[in-house]
């Protein structure tokens, strides 16, 4: 990586995204757990900054640079001086005159990262950023689908559900094909995404479609804290064209199944399909702690 932040997909060459999987799978070799390692970082201060919600981004960027030897320090929104009127840029100087080698930062606003990382000594890595990117997400699913296929090359991957709102989505899909796969998607009108980026993609009309098309379905979860609140979606009808059911999982034993999380059981998917036999959703969560590992290591061991 040429800088010393991770702000988006976009900033990694192919080069770099193969190298930071093959790094994250020497930490965790294929269908094993978690192998120990050196402690790269001891002496790094790392602060993680969650604006908005988050169990696994949050945990595994943590234990990450523990199992890395960085000491990690955690910022609440709630509860600090933004609830006094403190603005962002005061915050951020405020967290940066404490010495931090590095900020974990997740926020809802689109562009905080890029504007923060013009003028912060501190490495900036994007966990988490409105609708437009989560690096690291994209580079885990990556890791979890080389591990599953071996490559990824020439593998159909169809993403379904709310890409309109979902940063995951625009990050992964953009990592997926430059590593060769070919990614598809099925959304309903509402939740369709409009921006450029999809407009090459295949559509599908419904979520039965993608699973007779796709080597590995994508669910997403319908994200309505970012919706306009004149969008009203029906959990009904969107389940009728858009759920992964058990019964419709069962009839594809060898389709790999993912989620992000934090999935909405009964809506987008079924309880039974994270026992499916090529449901990888947990296997990304570990593979979230090795891509973390690997992308701290890459930007803070000097
Ligand atoms: N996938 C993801 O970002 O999950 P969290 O919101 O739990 O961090």
């Amino acid at each position: 990586m040429a800088s010393s932040h991770l702000l988006s997909t976009r900033d990694l060459s192919r080069e770099d995204i193969t190298s930071i999987l093959d790094d994250a799978a020497a930490i965790l070799p294929p269908n094993a757990g978690l192998v120990p390692i050196a402690p790269v970082l001891h002496g790094r201060n790392i602060v993680l900054a969650f604006f908005e919600p988050s169990t696994r981004t949050r945990l595994s960027f943590e234990t990450a640079a523990q199992r890395l030897g960085a000491s990690t320090v955690v910022f609440h929104a709630s509860g600090s001086s933004v609830e006094k009127g403190e603005t962002l840029r005061e915050t951020f100087r405020t967290i940066e005159s404490m010495g931090f080698d590095a900020l974990v930062l997740r926020h809802s606003q689109n562009g905080v990262h890029q504007e923060l990382a013009k003028w912060s000594t501190m490495s900036i890595v994007n966990a988490g950023e409105g609708s437009l990117q989560h690096p690291t997400q994209a580079l885990l699913d990556a890791a979890t689908l080389r591990e599953h296929f071996t490559t990824l090359e020439g593998r159909k991957i169809a993403i379904v559900g709310d890409l309109r709102h979902s940063r995951v989505a625009r990050s992964t899909a953009d990592v997926l094909l430059r590593c060769g796969a070919i990614v598809g998607y099925c959304a309903p009108d509402q939740l369709a995404p409009t921006d450029e980026q999809f407009h090459a993609m295949p559509r599908f009309a419904d979520v039965a479609e993608c699973c007779a098309w796709a080597d590995a379905i994508y669910m997403l979860r319908i994200q309505r804290e970012r919706m306009p609140p004149t969008m009203v979606i029906d959990d009904n009808a969107y389940r009728r064209t858009h759920a992964l059911t058990a019964d419709l999982a069962a009839s594809y034993p060898h389709l790999a199944i993912l989620h992000p999380g934090p999935a909405n059981i009964g809506v987008e998917l079924d309880a039974e399909v994270l026992d499916h036999p090529s449901c990888l959703v947990h296997r990304q969560v570990t593979h979230g702690v090795a891509v973390r590992m690997a992308v701290l290591q890459r930007l803070l061991h000097s």
